[in-house]
């Protein structure tokens, strides 16, 4: 088969959406696929190359529907196949891949092949679809993720008279794949899904898919040996299918993730912890060193950056990153206080940022200008509030306010028949921050994206360019470069909450046009000590050179 050299996913920008809280087509208060259709205009208009959907099957929905059912079917609730089929067909005829939320790790307890193996005979195919102990002290090591949920990772069941491993909720037991007949199903599953056109899968929690005692059943070799045939699986299909790995683990352990024959992006989520602590002390030292390491397992685009996405904004126990940055984070951020869930702040970004938009639009400003794959969380474009005090994730999972109207818009449904409560908190209040209103003013948040997103078009360097750290001689402000043949942007951003003067060194381009691409404004000609100064939390995409640019046409 040809080695693909261009990828439809290289530096795409992915928006990521909840289906049940994005819009309602049918009124009954649940998000659906129609209403994700229908809202493929805005998706266009806001410049994003990708939609992220996550999990759309059937599902008791105990852990928002990543406890599933039926792995080829879709929650009838969301619509059905056909409704998949109008999403998928729509989205590429407005330029928009879809990417779908895969569960290889775990079932719903009321999944078929769960009742069936608790019923089995011991030691059987069946049985052993899932992983089975008589007592409850294998895999010491592997640290239990919802803590605040489970103090286990192992749950009696009395119908088959053992313990079942769960590595999420008890809801969730998870698969065994050391059963090759699991590991079948599953690449099954991938296949259906293939056959219906999408585009891409996120692959969740995909660390856990094998255990091993005396480890933290994290990244072992089974697993990659598995992702290598789940990839060989995609390629033999030959699209140009996307595979995404969610591994919420320090880069050296998720780089492993990205080699060739494996998969073709993974979160990085030790950056966006960086970010984070970079902003809440205002030094952007660690974040240096974290980006270089990345790039230096990694190079190129293959990291998929978000800021904020469903789940608790993940710290970690120490082992993401060090103690010393999880509490940077935890003190720098005051409304972080009494949010902490799991291993990290439940928060939106807007409320923790205390509804402050300049450390908002810096984030995203170095969320489009650093190598790898944006990932946008629904409503943050808006800046978005959250509901504290709902269960577990749902503060961040609420409807996405598109107009004033009722239910901002979401939903034309009752009140109590919403999937959650549509944002009222002051400041955040759907009559306000909502897509209607903000399309219309022309300095809105939503309005910043959408130039933000255009320009990142014009830009093949940000979106496929090498990356290059440049020295800056204030402890605040990040410098770097992004390069392809014929264009260089230079970005540099103040990580601090006060204005900084700095020189940076721009010797390699001496002499050079310096053209401000946002502001669309002229500076100085480039040299070694060029001098600029940045507002607080402020921040420039220099146009450097100019040769070849499709900006400046
Ligand atoms: C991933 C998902 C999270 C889910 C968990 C179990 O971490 O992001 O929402 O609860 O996997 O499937």
């Amino acid at each position: 088969m040809a080695i693909r050299t261009e990828h439809w996913w290289t530096g795409c920008v992915i928006y990521q959406l909840m289906p049940r809280s994005f819009a309602d087509s049918d009124g009954d208060g649940i998000g659906d696929l129609a209403g994700i259709t229908s809202k493929l205009p805005y998706l266009r208009w806001l410049g994003v190359d990708a939609i992220w959907l996550t999990p759309i099957y059937p599902s008791p929905l105990k852990d928002g529907g990543y406890d599933i059912t039926d792995f080829t079917a879709i929650h009838p609730e969301l619509g059905d196949l056909a409704d998949l089929a109008e999403l998928l067909e729509q989205a590429h005829h407005h330029d928009i891949r879809v990417i779908l939320d895969l569960v290889l790790n775990h079932t719903s307890l009321l999944h078929p092949w769960f009742q069936r193996a608790r019923w089995a005979p011991s030691g059987s195919v069946e049985r052993d679809f899932y992983v089975w102990r008589d007592d409850d002290r294998s895999y010491a090591d592997a640290p239990v993720l919802f803590r605040h949920f489970e103090d286990s990772n192992w749950e009696w069941d009395p119908v088959a008279g053992q313990y079942y491993l769960h590595r999420f909720l008890r809801h969730q037991p998870d698969l065994n794949y050391d059963n090759p007949a699991v590991q079948e199903e599953m690449l099954t599953v991938v296949d259906f899904w293939l056959d219906r056109g999408v585009d891409g899968f996120r692959l969740d929690a995909v660390p856990f898919l094998f255990e091993r005692d005396g480890t933290r059943c994290e990244g072992l070799p089974e697993t990659h040996a598995f992702l290598r045939r789940l990839r060989a699986r995609v390629d033999a299909g030959g699209r140009d299918v996307l595979l995404i790995a969610e591994a919420i683990q320090p880069v050296r352990e998720s780089a492993p993730y990205l080699a060739d024959d494996e998969l073709h992006a993974a979160f990085d989520f030790e950056i966006t912890a960086q970010l984070f602590a970079a902003l809440a002390h205002g030094q952007c030292g660690e974040l240096r060193h974290c980006l270089m390491h990345a790039q230096a397992q990694v190079p190129g685009c293959r990291w998929a950056l978000p800021l904020r996405n469903h789940d608790e904004l993940w710290l970690g126990d120490g082992h993401l990153v060090d103690e010393s940055v999880v509490q940077t984070v935890v003190n720098g951020f005051p409304n972080a206080r009494g949010h902490w869930l799991n291993w990290g702040i439940n928060r939106r970004l807007a409320p923790l940022l205390n509804g402050d938009p300049r450390p908002n639009t810096l984030l995203h400003g170095l969320l489009y200008s650093l190598p790898g794959l944006p990932c946008l969380y629904y409503g943050d474009e808006l800046g978005m509030g959250d509901w504290p005090g709902l269960r577990d994730r749902d503060p961040n999972r609420t409807p996405m306010a598109w107009t004033s109207e009722r239910n901002g818009g979401f939903s034309t449904a009752p009140d109590p028949l919403l999937v959650l409560p549509p944002i009222t908190a002051p400041g955040y209040d759907y009559r306000v921050v909502n897509v209607e209103v903000q399309q219309q003013l022309s300095g809105s948040l939503l309005n910043w994206h959408h130039r933000m997103l255009t320009s990142r078009r014009l830009l093949p360097a940000l979106r496929q360019g090498g990356f290059e750290l440049l020295t800056s001689r204030h402890p605040s402000v990040l410098c770097y470069a992004r390069v392809t043949d014929g264009m260089t942007v230079v970005v540099a951003a103040n990580l601090g909450a006060t204005g900084a003067s700095t020189s940076l060194d721009l010797g390699r381009w001496s002499g050079s046009r310096v053209r401000e691409v946002l502001a669309g404004c002229e500076f100085p000609p480039a040299s070694d000590d060029w001098f600029v100064y940045l507002n607080a939390y402020g921040f420039f995409w220099w146009l450097v050179g100019e040769q070849g640019s499709e900006a400046s046409s």
